[in-house]
């Protein structure tokens, strides 16, 4: 099967590094037309711009737009330039995340759920209503959310930040039935992936986190970019309100212990 984006238009935020650049990484070498990644900081946007279009050979279809994953104001902007820039908005990848806090939700400070909340769940609520007013409503297209498997089951260590992705999810499944048929809305719930993000959960014991995962390897940024390039594509065009784990098979075997 060959998977290819030709002659669409991509936003990934979150696409300074991590799972988010990878994502870029992979539209550009499928064949989208072009791909605009957001970031908060300019210096970590021209970083990023920089090394996808190398990694890629293709500078002149990446953009990178300085963006708060929680303004609306900010991603109608961004919408707008995708339009302008490349012609059109296709694909929305909510993938801007964050973790600030961890523990018992009993204990946890109210400030820090409220800024993972703020970015995990209303971002991507933001996001996909400007790509919707800005292009997708009346064009078609489909939007992405990076969600986690903490998203569908409870763990033990990061309480705030599951809810915030458990809410992602059903997200996920309103806005496909909403939004149909036009618009398809997917997620992906990967388990642990080597990240700046992650690292406080394997730096110092990978092989013990890898092994509570049933195919004993911790998830590369390629695992994650891969999925959700076939579910953007029109290879998925039958596929709407789904979370695909990409988790080296927690999920799917009920294995217990993992870490998300
Ligand atoms: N790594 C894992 O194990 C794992 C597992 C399950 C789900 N996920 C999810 O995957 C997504 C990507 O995570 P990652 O592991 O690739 O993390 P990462 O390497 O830390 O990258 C996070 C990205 O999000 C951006 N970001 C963070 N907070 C933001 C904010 N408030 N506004 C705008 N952008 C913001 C960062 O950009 P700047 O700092 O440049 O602004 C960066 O590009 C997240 O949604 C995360 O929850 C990760």
């Amino acid at each position: 099967m060959d998977v290819r984006l030709d002659d669409k238009v991509a936003i990934v935020t979150g696409g300074s590094r991590g799972i988010g650049q990878a994502i870029a990484e992979e539209f550009l070498r499928s064949g989208a037309t072009g791909v605009v990644v957001t970031s908060r900081r300019p210096e970590n946007a021209e970083v990023a711009a920089a090394a996808i279009g190398e990694a890629t050979g293709r500078p002149e279809a990446i953009e990178a737009v300085v963006a708060r994953a929680d303004s609306r104001d900010d991603a109608d902007r961004t919408v707008a330039f995708a339009v302008e820039r490349f012609g059109s908005c296709d694909i929305l990848v909510n993938n801007a995340g964050t973790n600030p806090s961890a523990g018992m939700l009993a204990d946890v400070d109210q400030a820090a759920v409220e800024k993972t909340w703020q970015v995990n769940q209303m971002g991507p609520l933001l996001w996909s209503q400007a790509a919707w007013h800005g292009w997708m409503g009346a064009n078609g297209g489909t939007i992405i959310n990076t969600a986690s498997l903490g998203g569908l089951r409870p763990g033990a260590v990061l309480g705030a930040y599951n809810v915030s992705k458990a809410a992602l999810i059903f997200m996920t499944r309103q806005m496909a039935l909403e939004m149909a048929p036009g618009v398809r809305v997917n997620a992906v719930a990967p388990a642990v992936v080597k990240t700046k993000l992650s690292a406080m959960l394997w730096t110092g014991n990978e092989a013990g986190a890898a092994a509570m995962h049933p195919l004993n390897r911790l998830g590369e940024v390629e695992d994650v970019a891969n999925a959700v390039t076939f579910l953007a594509s029109d290879k998925a065009s039958w596929i709407t309100g789904v979370t695909l784990p990409i988790d080296g098979g927690v999920d799917g075997t009920g294995a217990s212990g993992t870490l998300a």
